[in-house]
């Protein structure tokens, strides 16, 4: 069992990434925002609910997101591990995850910054934006959401670097997220088979 969490402002390449590293090491990729479309698609009332937010660059209520986290990991018993990609994104949700994951036994092993500028997140937005349509790649809402990121996530970095409670606590770990796909693909791997995961995942 592996869990990891991939952290990174808007932009900064989480569900790309996550993707790849779930594929090839047969883990799991919940991605909160992911998850938050789905509802939006089928029209429920969390997803009515979160168009009024997610489309002005803010955060659902913590209570919500974590109710569907829980669930996903609950309803995947035999899962070798998840990859948790945007999420937590609040220190309460955090807190939490790391509490949830203890209490199951399954703590998180491993947290992975994807670290850029403002400059490359817009810009790989902005292209995203003409094949994707997501409406939140709109200009004006990506510099809120880098707003959101910056005043409510990145205390969750100083939660992981200072006060976690998983074990063998090893802070969290930054990449260059401005370099190619692949060659972050390979750093991420690379952390991943550090001795102490190894171990782990045998
Ligand atoms: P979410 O869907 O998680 O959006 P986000 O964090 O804003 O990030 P993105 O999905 O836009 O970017 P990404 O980091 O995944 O990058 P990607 O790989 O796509 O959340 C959306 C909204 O839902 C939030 O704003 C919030 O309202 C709500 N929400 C979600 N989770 C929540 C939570 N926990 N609590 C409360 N609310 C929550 O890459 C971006 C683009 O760049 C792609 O086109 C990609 O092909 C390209 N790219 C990626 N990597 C590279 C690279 N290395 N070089 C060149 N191009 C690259
Ligand atoms: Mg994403």
């Amino acid at each position: 069992m592996i869990n990891i969490v991939l952290m990174g402002p808007p932009g900064s390449g989480k569900g790309t990434q996550a993707k790849v590293i779930a594929e090839q090491l047969g883990l799991i990729h919940l991605s909160t925002g992911d998850l938050i479309r789905e509802e939006q698609k089928k029209d429920t009332k969390i997803g009515k609910f979160a168009t009024q937010l997610i489309d002005k660059g803010k955060y659902l209520p913590d209570d919500i997101v974590i109710q569907m986290v829980k669930q996903k990991v609950i309803d995947n018993p035999k899962a070798a591990g998840f990859i948790f990609d945007g999420f937590p994104r609040t220190v309460d949700q955090a807190k939490t995850l790391d509490e949830f994951l203890n209490l199951r036994k399954t703590p998180l092993n491993k947290i992975i910054l994807l670290d850029t500028t403002n400059e490359i997140i817009k810009e790989r937005i902005k292209a995203r934006a003409l094949v994707e349509g997501r409406a939140d790649d709109a200009e004006d809402v990506v510099d809120t959401r880098i707003n959101t990121y910056k005043t409510q996530t990145l205390p969750v970095v100083n939660y992981f670097k200072t006060g976690y409670l998983f074990a063998g606590n090893r802070g969290i770990e930054t990449i260059d997220a401005s370099k190619t796909k692949e060659v972050i693909s390979e750093e991420i791997i690379n952390l991943l088979k550090e001795p102490e995961q190894v171990e782990k995942t045998q």
